[in-house]
């Protein structure tokens, strides 16, 4: 690659605090999943024929139907660990699930639902002396908080541009020196030969300079976030009084605000006030009847409180004034929709 790529790769191993050639570009965040998983898992069994793989029902799809593809067409084992009712998982189920044939674990960084933050530093302690692989999906995480590697303590960790203000289409899977891994395409030997085809150098540019800017405004990134989502909760709790806080209320991304709004559903709730907000809910509509999400099925919410979910997120450009309006929006559309219900 040209050398002022170098240079960005540099930056974008700055950022997580590791070396360049540990830095594979990917075409997404789904990419490096799956790179991860699979190529991690097999290059377990090859190498001493482990056989299991350990993840979290609240895994994105890139890992979670990677690892359930893997059990159902490869002939792995797989344990999908609990969470607890904010989402988060007990390091002490992932020392219990481990086994001699554990290849590999996956454990996502935040949530991408709910925002809640995993005890990464405290998983990677067990797998490390246990002699297993941990991957972590940091997709939600950069530009939001710290993605250190060393701190985590992980030896593969996906990212996805698009989540921190670089173009979709460009991901990075990090590979920590001497990590087995096998390469899940075939091809010429780019990206250390686990990523072959020729790069596309203006994407490359583009992540690397995103992650630059990242790392250099994190603090104030923080800071802004949180105020913003914050203030969208306490009028939120205003005007809507049993609304509740879904995810872990301080180990969680500072963007996200995952709530239930009483009485309503979410889904109803966003399409009455789709001219003022764009949010997604926390559940997926299939054939006419509310099907709750996995992520908030692993998290046990009672039906009236899952089919209430509404996710809120907010981003750097976001304003006060942006978010008293919205607060505002999905106030008086709670309002008219529990006066119809009446
Ligand atoms: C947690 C998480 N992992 C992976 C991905 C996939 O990233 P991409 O859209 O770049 O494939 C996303 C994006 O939605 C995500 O939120």
């Amino acid at each position: 690659m040209p050398c002022f790529v170098t240079i960005l790769v540099r930056t974008v191993a700055d950022v997580l605090n590791c070396a360049p050639d540990e830095i594979i570009f990917t075409g997404c965040g789904s990419e490096s999943d799956n790179l991860a998983v699979r190529g991690g898992a097999l290059a377990a069994r090859e190498q001493r024929g482990a056989n299991h793989i350990v993840t979290t029902p609240i895994e994105h799809p890139a890992v979670l139907a990677t690892a359930r593809h893997l059990r159902d067409h490869f002939g792995f084992e797989l344990t999908e660990l609990p969470v607890d009712h904010e989402g988060r998982v007990n390091p002490d189920d992932v020392a219990r699930a481990l086994r001699p044939d554990t290849a590999l674990v996956s454990v996502m960084y935040a949530n991408n639902e709910i925002g809640t933050i995993q005890p990464i530093t405290e998983i990677a302690a067990i797998t490390r002396q246990a002699g297993v692989l941990l991957h972590t999906d940091a997709a939600q995480s950069t530009g939001k908080i710290a993605v250190d590697v060393n701190e985590l303590g992980v030896d593969l960790l996906t990212l996805a541009g698009h989540k921190f203000y670089a173009t979709k289409g460009v991901g990075v899977l990090y590979v920590r020196r001497g990590t087995p891994i096998a390469g899940v395409l075939a091809g010429a030997g780019q990206e250390h030969g686990l990523r072959p085809g020729t790069e596309c150098v203006p994407l490359v540019v583009g992540l690397g300079v995103a992650a630059q800017l990242a790392g250099e405004r994190l603090s104030q990134a923080q800071a802004h976030l949180l105020r913003m989502r914050d203030r969208l909760h306490a009028l939120l709790q205003q005007n809507i009084p049993d609304i509740r806080l879904n995810g872990h209320p301080s180990e969680r991304l500072p963007n996200t605000l995952h709530v239930s709004f009483p009485s309503v559903s979410g889904e109803e709730l966003l399409r009455s006030a789709a001219a003022d907000v764009a949010a997604s809910v926390g559940s997926a509509c299939h054939a006419g009847s509310h099907a709750v999400s996995g992520v908030l099925a692993a998290l046990g919410l009672e039906p009236p409180v899952a089919a209430g979910a509404v996710r809120l997120s907010v981003g750097l450009p976001t304003t006060e004034d942006e978010i008293e309006h919205a607060a505002a929006a999905l106030a008086a559309a709670w309002v008219r929709h529990t006066r119809k219900g009446r």
